[in-house]
């Protein structure tokens, strides 16, 4: 099995000629791994920039930071602001990110929405990523989601304290948890760590708290260090 490590970030930068500048020095920079599936969420407006031509767009794979839970069976509707699960598909996105803590505060996300957004990802054949802090999140968000739509999953453990301050979570809780939602899920996922990686910890995570794989923010964008968790890893 191959290790997964999904860059998140977030909503950086701000002109497309520097995204397309990251996206090309990670994309050149991964040319000889092996063991480690990338995947980069840009946010929306640099999708299709990124994927085009979608056909070269296998390593790195793309994702988006969010879709909306609800899918007509045209996929389209009167709901402004949104992009669909649909269109994310079609555009050439494989992933998804879903219920980051940033959206859960900032915009009030609920595992219920969360929940709906997670299977209208599935059924439009989306991975969706699950970002949770504790093991009510995984089981809220995953209420009425069966085996077969949650093998098409990766779960992400991003505990709030840890995101963008600098003070990782240790391995030791790290691993406690991945644990718990191992034993909460009964399933074998991918289970990612997220929350201040960079160079340093990241081989700890996979090393001693044996994740499958880390949901990296802040060090994604820059070229060199998120390559050089990727190169770490492999
Ligand atoms: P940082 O790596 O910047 O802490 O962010 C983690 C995160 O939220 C990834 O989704």
């Amino acid at each position: 099995m191959k290790y997964l490590i999904v860059a998140n970030w977030k909503m950086n930068p701000q002109t497309m000629a520097e995204a397309e500048r990251l996206f090309i020095s990670v994309k050149n920079g991964i040319k000889n791994i092996k063991n480690v599936e990338v995947v980069i969420c840009p946010p929306f407006v640099y999708l299709s920039a990124l994927l085009n031509p979608k056909s070269y767009i296998l390593n790195p794979k793309i994702g988006a930071q969010d879709s909306f839970w609800e899918n007509p069976p045209t996929g389209g509707g009167a709901f402004t602001g949104e992009v669909s699960p649909k269109m994310l598909r079609n555009v050439g996105c494989r992933y998804v990110i879903i219920g980051h803590s940033e959206r859960r505060r900032y915009l009030n996300e609920t595992d219920e929405m969360v929940n709906k957004k997670l299977k209208a990802a599935l059924k439009n054949d989306l991975k969706p990523v699950l970002c949770i802090e504790n093991i009510s999140q995984v089981k809220k968000g995953l209420k009425g989601i069966l085996k077969e739509g949650l093998k098409n999953m990766v779960i992400a453990y991003e505990p709030v304290f840890a995101i963008g301050t600098g003070k990782p979570c240790s391995p030791e809780k790290a691993e406690k948890m991945r644990k718990a939602i191992k034993s909460a899920i009964n399933t074998d996922i991918p289970i990612l760590y997220g929350g201040s990686v960079n160079s340093q910890n990241a081989g700890d995570y996979i090393e001693k708290a044996k994740f499958q794989g880390l949901l990296v923010g802040g060090a994604s964008l820059n070229p060199q260090e998120f390559l050089r968790i990727v190169q770490n890893i492999d």
